[in-house]
């Protein structure tokens, strides 16, 4: 097995590269992070760095770590520095989604061939490429034949490297703990040694040698991290079932609540009694507005679409998308039903990120339902408490206000689509004194944020997802 500590890069300073070259380098790894985008390399490169992304803790991390270990974590746009110093690359790099759905894996073959590149001119032999960012099935396959082919046309066809897989299972907001208390690590590997660099990565991971602490205690179901070991196309393919298996919950516990609204049927009842069977859980069993989110919906596409060109029209997750679709729908059909028309009618959407804690935008059912009022002419007031900045399609057309009860003033409706701690918290004090300054008092509660019977004690014309 390899002495730790190890050297390795990380390609693509975004979400997932800057938490994984942190964390590895926090538990005592040395760490290049390559970014060939020059504003983000500048802003990582200043003195304190500045991260360019929200995560909480992460700002803190790096911070520490360009301080106490400069030479142990750096920054840098060069492939070859990285390739000349270190023994395996983590591929963190956008797949953004193409137009019918595929993964675009543009950036994937590029760094590719940019690693096979240094590879020859550095004189390198047995490499590891490790693919981190979500890529479907056989995209191993791909960058090996992109590298064998450009070390071909360099007549350095000797040079010898290893594929492998590792993906990540990080929820933003939660990135750190779920880094450093994965529930499990897979690597997809092609040979034994790969397979022991791996797990030597991840040895001081697995064995809890680090400092690094969650912010209070953790909670009691963060058992040792399984680590598994399989081949490349397995690894790739637990990514991409994992997320799709998790959207299937939450499409699955909405098409639940519309048959409980059709039935009088409580559906965080029926969610409870389905997760307390331990074959089911009760995690991502909470009905609402749909998922969004960067991962989810291009991920259950990617998916689709993969299993369609292996010759296997895997439909089921087809249907995930649409109920996910269909469940935006509902929500204004929901205050269609309430309000009647709704052109010229004000709307106050309480919430616009894809969840909580998260300033993210990316996929946020928010944004459609939003635009889909503005279809119908109605007046959109929002508010939320980490977005300060709408897409440009929607700048002029939304107002976006300081807080919860000015986005409520005058308004017919409030439309609640993220669950923050912040309108959990409103007293009965608070919500008297919205509901006193609105025009009409319809809530849309779009993730059963609130309890129907308090809402309408206190006079509102109260609306869940799939509650009586
Ligand atoms: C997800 C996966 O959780 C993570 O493992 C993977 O690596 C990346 O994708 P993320 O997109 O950050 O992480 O958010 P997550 O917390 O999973 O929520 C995704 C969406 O599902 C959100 O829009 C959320 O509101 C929605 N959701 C989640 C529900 O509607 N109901 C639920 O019960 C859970």
């Amino acid at each position: 097995m390899p002495p730790t500590p190890l050297n390795l890069s990380v390609i693509g300073a975004g979400h997932v590269g800057l938490v994984t070259a942190a964390c590895l380098a926090e538990v005592g790894h040395r760490l290049i992070v390559i970014e060939n985008d020059p504003v983000r390399l500048d802003l990582l490169n200043q003195d304190p760095p500045q991260v360019p992304i929200y995560e909480p803790g992460l700002q803190e991390l790096v911070e520490k770590l360009r301080a106490d270990r400069p030479e142990d974590f750096r920054f840098t746009d060069s492939i070859f520095e990285a390739v000349e110093e270190t023994d395996a690359a983590f591929v963190c790099v956008g797949t953004p989604q193409g137009e019918s759905g595929e993964a675009d894996l543009f950036y994937v073959e590029k760094v590719a061939s940019s690693i096979a590149e240094a590879l020859a001119e550095r004189n390198r032999q047995g490499y590891l490429v490790i693919e981190k960012s979500t890529v479907p099935v056989r995209t191993g396959q791909s960058i090996r034949r992109v590298m064998e082919r450009v070390l071909a046309g360099r007549n350095r066809s000797e040079v010898s490297f290893e594929v492998a897989s590792n993906p990540e299972f990080l929820a933003e907001g939660t990135a750190l703990r779920d880094f450093f208390y994965p529930y499990r690590v897979v690597v997809g590997v092609e040979s034994e040694r790969g397979g022991e660099f791996l797990r030597s990565v991840y040895q001081p991971l697995l064995q809890r040698k680090f400092d690094w602490a969650p912010p209070g205690s953790l909670p009691d179901e963060f058992p040792e991290a399984e680590f598994l070991e399989t081949d490349v196309q397995s690894a790739e393919l637990i990514k991409h079932a994992s997320n799709s298996f998790l959207a299937l919950k939450i499409s699955f516990i909405n098409a639940v609540a519309n048959v409980c609204e059709r039935s009088g049927a409580d559906v965080r009842e029926v969610a409870r009694g389905m997760g307390l069977d331990p074959r089911i859980g009760p995690r991502f069993l909470h009905a609402g507005a749909g998922f969004g989110g960067y991962c989810f919906p291009k991920d259950v596409a990617a998916f689709h679409h993969i299993s369609s060109e292996l010759g296997y029209p895997f439909d089921l997750l087809k249907n995930v998308l649409e109920i996910n679709e269909r469940q935006k729908q509902l929500v204004i059909e929901k205050l269609r039903k309430a309000l009647w028309n709704l052109k010229a009618k004000t709307i106050a959407v309480w919430g616009l990120a894809f969840k909580p804690n998260t300033e993210d935008l990316r996929g946020a059912p928010a944004l459609d339902l939003i635009r889909s009022l503005l279809d119908q002419e109605a007046e959109v007031r929002a508010y939320d408490p980490a977005v300060r900045k709408l897409p440009p399609d929607l700048q002029d057309r939304v107002a976006l206000t300081e807080s919860a009860e000015e986005a409520a003033r005058g308004a017919d409706a409030i439309l609640l689509v993220t669950e923050w701690d912040e309108f959990a918290a409103l007293s009965d004090e608070q919500l008297k004194e919205i509901q006193k300054g609105m025009n009409l008092t319809v809530v849309i509660d779009a993730r059963n944020l609130f309890e129907p019977s308090r809402l309408r004690v206190l006079g509102f014309e109260y609306y869940g997802i799939g509650v009586p």
